[in-house]
């Protein structure tokens, strides 16, 4: 199979093929990821909500992200791989960051990275660009920054962050990342800016005119019992699947029908 490469995924965009990401945190989920088409399997900071069960993802640290990435760089035969840097690992300054982005490359054997933010870390994404390292956008609802939104919910409402979002965009394309992520903004917005540059945009909860779009696998497969928000489908209900399975494995071992006269040596 032929790997997608950040190439690959701008030509898509020219010829208005839709891209399709999914997020994947260990070997055996990435697998079936792959498998299944993904373009695009990305390392989110989500590891720290669905893996870890922490209630932000700021917890997460570098060494846990690596960990994530090389399990998935693993299974990944087709799919581009691309991990979040996370929280505290490339805000400070852009030598940290280029360090962080270069750890996650050399010890996952990952693809690129993607970083939350605009125009506060256009000196990290640089840094990293002149590294030779593939570079994601992520702008909108950038949970890193939860405790400045205060909640997860629709950002760039107003006329000023729209615009702010506009030239963050922007300068995120001049910059030379591939794509950038916009998460729950109006679609309105994310059609506008998609239009209006050439890079990929990659929504959650940003409308049907993304050039691509992205879900937390735990949260499509309706393993995560009761998070239903507007932008999410559920591809499946893994939780009653997996939990159907479950008890019944505990029923047969109460009943001591498992294991059975077959089931044994
Ligand atoms: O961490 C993550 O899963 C993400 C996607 C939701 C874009 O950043
Ligand atoms: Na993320």
């Amino acid at each position: 199979v032929k790997r997608v490469t950040t190439h690959i995924i701008q030509e898509m965009k020219n010829r208005g093929e839709k891209i399709a990401m999914l997020t994947a945190y260990d070997y055996s989920m990435a697998a079936i990821v792959d498998e299944a088409g993904v373009d695009i399997i990305l390392v989110g900071d989500s590891a720290s909500n669905v893996m870890a069960g922490h209630e932000t993802t700021l917890p997460i640290t570098l060494d846990q992200m690596i960990y994530h990435a090389s399990s998935v760089v693993r299974a990944a035969k087709r799919a581009l791989v691309i991990v979040d840097l996370p929280f505290g690992s490339y805000q400070g300054n852009s030598k940290e960051a280029l360090n962080s982005a270069i750890r996650i490359m050399k010890e996952s054997g990952a693809h690129g990275v993607k970083l939350e933010g605009g125009l506060e870390i256009a000196e990290s994404v640089s840094r990293i660009l002149a590294a030779g390292i593939p570079v994601m956008g992520h702008l909108g609802l950038t949970p890193q920054s939860i405790y400045k939104f205060g909640t997860y919910t629709v950002r760039a409402k107003e006329e000023a962050e729209a615009q702010k979002l506009r030239d963050d965009a922007a300068k995120l394309q001049e910059l030379g990342c591939f794509g950038v992520v916009l998460e729950k903004i109006p679609a309105a917005l994310a059609k506008e800016v998609s239009e209006s540059i050439a890079i990929p945009t990659i929504g959650i909860g940003a409308g049907q005119h993304c050039d691509g779009q992205v879900l937390v696998i735990h949260d499509m497969l309706g393993i995560n019992k009761g998070f239903t928000p507007r932008f999410l489908r559920q591809y499946a209900n893994l939780h009653y699947i997996m939990n159907t399975a479950i008890s019944g494995y505990v029923n047969d071992v109460k009943a001591k029908d498992f294991p059975n006269e077959k089931e044994q040596y």
